[in-house]
């Protein structure tokens, strides 16, 4: 056993997305914090977020209607004081992010006021939507990513996947650090913090096809779910009804703000369908919407869909979109003149790791915040553009928190060095490219949009074998960031069928043949490893 490379630090953000780099900045000016980076730094879902993010601006439109509309989307499932809470506090998170330099884009009204423009998605009542163009989030991660490369306490790690937290004692209730692979050098490091705080997004990577960069692959709920954290609502995965369907077009997405702005689903031959599922057409909630267009394309036999807004006027259109224009153009998909195929994807996590106002997890020094976390906020389905909002609001949250409680200790007991001493480079890494493609396949046909019992059995039978393989391959060989990261998926895909398993309805995201109404009471699915041990459960 070698003595591992020790690093200290007060605070410890795993993820450097919206929600991570928010909570750096916001606790920087008094603590020593490190931020881990599986990538590059900017590589997250943050910087391909598109439509923008949702915050009470407009004197028509009202903080209790920001509130009923969330509710409405959750489908009973929100926690409606954390709903409050983050309406509440929207319009000043916003502010924060206004003065760090975002540029969303504004407007200047019949009075000759500026004002920012402000579009609307599916289940908002008013346009409430701030916006950089049709790449809000890029605008977002490289506006916060220039702001933490100028802060002298903040320490970037780029290239680091976090493996594991750190307890000292297994019936401990806090953690002293993470012990990360440094994919660089190849080797595993122990970083030690009084505080950590999970924001690496969400698992969506799990499934075949999404909206998803390749680092969502659901890390930090893996790892919180091991160190015992509680973990709710894995089954309400959201499928974003509009994708690009075209074989080169990667995991392109086509913003709802298309449909906000008048673009309507349709036929191949043009005709509209929406109306047919629900009165709000094609601006109904998130979960309808992606069903409607999965219902038709099995009933019709169809592989796509598509979404037109050729009735625009094309500089409209150009002004408005001008990536998803360039985009489509260069797949040569002429969106001012003709409908755009789409499909739904994988696209965001609403279940994770559960956590209080605070952010804080059942574990006395973890937190979680951005996609990672389940506050309460999205219930049963988020609806759009709350979600960058909810990694501002919870970020400047847990600062907080953390700033109160910043007198915690390190720890004075020494951290085991990570055994590699029995470990050998690895010699058949086409079993995790294998057991990759399986997951996220049967992941796709037996727990996507439309599920059944007996889909949810098959699949955790053949996710019970994979994860024997992957322990054994685990004990076995170096660590690899493509096992590191099977072995989350892994993890998460168990904790969604698992959680899908125990939701005896249908509601909001989660869809099952078997049991086609809503209850009439519901609650969140909680579940936490000692209750569900001694199972074959991670
Ligand atoms: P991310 O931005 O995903 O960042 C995760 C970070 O964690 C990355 O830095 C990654 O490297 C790091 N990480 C992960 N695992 C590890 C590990 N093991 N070790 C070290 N680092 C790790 N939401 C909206 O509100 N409005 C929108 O318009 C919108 N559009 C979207 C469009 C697309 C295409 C996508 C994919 C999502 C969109 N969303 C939108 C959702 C929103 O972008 C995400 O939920 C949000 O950005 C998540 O931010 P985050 O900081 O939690 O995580
Ligand atoms: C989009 O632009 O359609 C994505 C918005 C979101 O996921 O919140």
């Amino acid at each position: 056993m070698t003595q591992a490379i020790e690093h200290t630090c007060d605070l410890l953000v795993v993820g450097s997305g919206a929600a991570g780099l928010s909570l750096a900045l916001n606790v920087a000016d008094s603590c020593n914090v490190i931020v881990l980076s599986k990538s590059d730094m900017d590589e997250g879902s943050t910087r391909y977020a598109q439509g923008g993010i949702a915050a009470v601006f407009d004197s028509s439109d009202s903080i209790e209607s920001h509130i009923q509309d969330t509710l409405t989307a959750g489908a009973g499932l929100c926690d409606e004081k954390v709903v409050r809470y983050t309406a509440e506090n929207a319009k000043t998170s916003m502010e924060w992010l206004i003065g760090k330099g975002v540029p969303f884009d504004q407007e200047v009204d019949p009075q000759g006021n500026k004002k920012f423009h402000l579009t609307r998605e599916g289940g908002h009542s008013h346009r409430r939507i701030l916006h950089a163009a049709d790449a809000t989030g890029e605008a977002v991660q490289t506006t916060l990513s220039d702001s933490v490369k100028q802060h002298p306490n903040i320490h970037l790690f780029e290239r680091y996947n976090a493996i594991d937290l750190i307890k000292t004692h297994k019936a401990d209730s806090s953690c002293v650090g993470a012990y990360v692979w440094n994919r660089k050098k190849e080797r595993v490091e122990v970083i030690k913090a009084r505080f950590i705080a999970l924001a690496t997004g969400g698992g969506s990577k799990v499934y075949q096809y999404t909206s998803n960069p390749d680092v969502s692959s659901g890390d930090g709920i893996a790892m919180a779910w091991r160190a015992g954290c509680e973990i709710a609502n894995m089954e309400f995965n959201q499928f974003h009804p509009t994708c690009l369907y075209h074989p080169d077009a990667g995991n392109f997405l086509i913003s709802e703000a298309l449909r906000g702005e008048g673009a309507i689903l349709c036929h191949k031959d043009g005709t509209a369908f929406m109306k047919k599922f629900d009165e709000r057409a094609d601006l109904a909630p998130r979960d309808i919407v992606a069903r409607a267009i999965d219902y038709e394309m099995k009933r019709l036999g169809e592989d796509c869909m598509y979404l037109d807004i050729s009735h625009k006027p094309a500089d409209f259109i150009v002004k408005h979109f001008p990536n998803i224009y360039r985009k489509c153009r260069s797949l040569g998909i002429d969106i001012t003149q003709q409908p755009i195929p789409v499909v739904p994807a994988a696209h965001y996590s609403c279940g994770g790791v559960k956590t209080d106002l605070d952010a804080r997890t059942n574990l006395e020094n973890v937190y979680a915040i951005g996609e990672v976390a389940c506050t309460g906020l999205h219930g049963a389905n988020r609806m759009a553009s709350n979600s960058l909002l909810e990694c501002v609001v919870f970020a400047h949250a847990c600062a907080k928190h953390i700033m109160q409680a910043k007198e915690r200790p390190h720890t004075k007991e020494a951290i085991r060095p990570w055994d590699e001493s029995r470990v050998i480079d690895s010699d058949e890494a086409v079993i995790i490219q294998h057991n990759w493609h399986e997951l996220r396949l049967f992941m796709w046909d037996y727990v996507g949009i439309v599920r059944t019992d007996k889909r949810l059995e098959r699949a955790m039978r053949r996710i019970n074998l994979l994860k024997q393989e992957i322990d054994e391959y685990y004990s076995f060989f170096k660590v690899s960031n493509n096992m590191l990261e099977l072995r989350n998926l892994v993890c998460v895909a168990q904790l969604i069928v698992l959680c899908a398993m125990k939701r005896k309805e249908s509601r909001g995201l989660h869809y099952n043949l078997d049991y086609p109404d809503l209850l009439e009471h519901s609650t969140a699915t909680v579940i936490q490893k000692e209750t569900n041990s001694p199972t074959e459960l991670y």
